[in-house]
């Protein structure tokens, strides 16, 4: 049995629509009206014990959602979730204390008390005896480098101290899943980084499941190996990290170093001329053609170097929401889902 089965999930939500103006809000307070909103749909997925999972899509998705569902904060309009055995909206606590939560967004620590008195807090509450309690805390300070923070009011942190603070929170009680929910939003590319090893180091000693959410390419390229895409809350693509380069990044990136300064003659012939700026150049050319494209690149010009890159995975990403969000024929979703496992 997998360690997270997700069946046939539904979440409606009821948003009250308001009318414009005063006469609007009148008869809003007699008859109200509600527009609902799916925001997941039919969702089946299931996650492996061990896995780090990327969990993709557009603004709006339904992936805080799921995350959500997930953690029992909120309760399913349809369908099941079993997580460890244990359904996540019953709220048991012996649930609570085998994973955890973390939003990118939502701060969960005192803003007024120093991370440390936090952390008390937390230990009183999953009840964490003292010797696990200060073991887990100083392995974590050691590896966040945040020691000389703890005692500092969180509002006093910088956003990327305050993630790091909020990650050892929810790590105070080893939990064997965890759900991330934009935890690099907003951080520079240095503390994203950071962030990054840490959770690469972290999931590889604990072998703990990691569901991310992120909408930054770089996460998902360091981390994941499975990616999970949902669009309008329906699941679009679930496979390696691999299989979703190759079938949807249709060009590679060749750049030449050439060894000359002339004007080379013929370059469009050979693909898109993204960039001259001699003696480099950079050509955008079909998958399938890079073979011949660089053996023609050879007979035709003296090069002294050669490099083929993939599209940067953001473009990559880009492509598979933008054909994932094409409104289809049919409305039966399971039949349109790109997978490769
Ligand atoms: N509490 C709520 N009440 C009403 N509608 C909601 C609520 N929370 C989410 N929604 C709606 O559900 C849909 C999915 O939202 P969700 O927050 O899950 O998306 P998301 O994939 O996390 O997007 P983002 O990348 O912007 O964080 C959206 O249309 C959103 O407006
Ligand atoms: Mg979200």
């Amino acid at each position: 049995m997998s360690i997270i089965e997700i069946k046939d999930l539904n979440k409606t939500y009821h948003v009250h629509q308001k009318k414009e103006g005063l006469w609007g809000s009148l008869t809003g307070l007699f008859r109200r009206e509600y527009k609902e909103v799916c925001a997941v749909k039919d969702l089946n997925l299931q996650v492996e014990q061990g896995e780090f999972v990327a969990f993709l899509g557009p603004n709006g998705a339904g992936k805080t959602t799921t995350l959500k569902l997930l953690s029992g904060v909120i309760n399913p309009t349809s369908g099941s979730v079993n997580v460890m055995g244990y359904v996540p909206w019953e709220r048991k606590n012996e649930y609570r204390r085998r994973f955890a939560l973390v939003m990118g967004q939502k701060n969960q620590l005192w803003w007024d008390l120093p991370a440390r008195e936090s952390f008390r807090l937390h230990q009183q509450i999953y009840q964490i005896d003292n010797k696990e309690f200060n073991y887990t805390l100083t392995e974590l300070s050691d590896l966040l480098q945040i020691g000389k923070l703890l005692d500092q009011p969180v509002r006093e942190l910088s956003l990327g101290e305050r993630m790091k603070m909020e990650l050892t929170a929810a790590l105070l009680h080893s939990p064997e899943i965890l759900f991330l929910d934009e935890p690099t939003i907003g951080l520079d590319v240095i503390a994203q980084h950071n962030i990054q090893n840490f959770l690469k180091y972290y999931q590889k000693e604990r072998k703990i499941t990691i569901l991310l959410t992120s909408h930054y390419m770089k996460d998902i390229a360091a981390l994941c190996q499975r990616v999970v895409v949902i669009a309008q809350g329906q699941l679009k693509y679930d496979g390696s990290l691999g299989e979703i380069i190759d079938q949807f990044s249709s060009t590679k990136e060749i750049t030449l170093s050439l060894d000359t300064n002339d004007q080379p003659t013929g370059l469009e012939d050979l693909g898109e001329v993204l960039e001259v700026n001699l003696p480099r150049v950079k050509l955008r050319v079909q998958r399938n053609k890079v073979a011949a494209c660089i053996s023609r690149i050879m007979d035709l010009y003296t090069v002294e170097d050669i490099t083929v890159e993939e599209l940067p995975l953001e473009e990559v990403i880009a492509n598979v929401f933008a054909h994932m969000s094409q409104p289809s024929d049919t409305d039966k979703p399971n039949e349109e889902i790109v997978s490769s496992r």
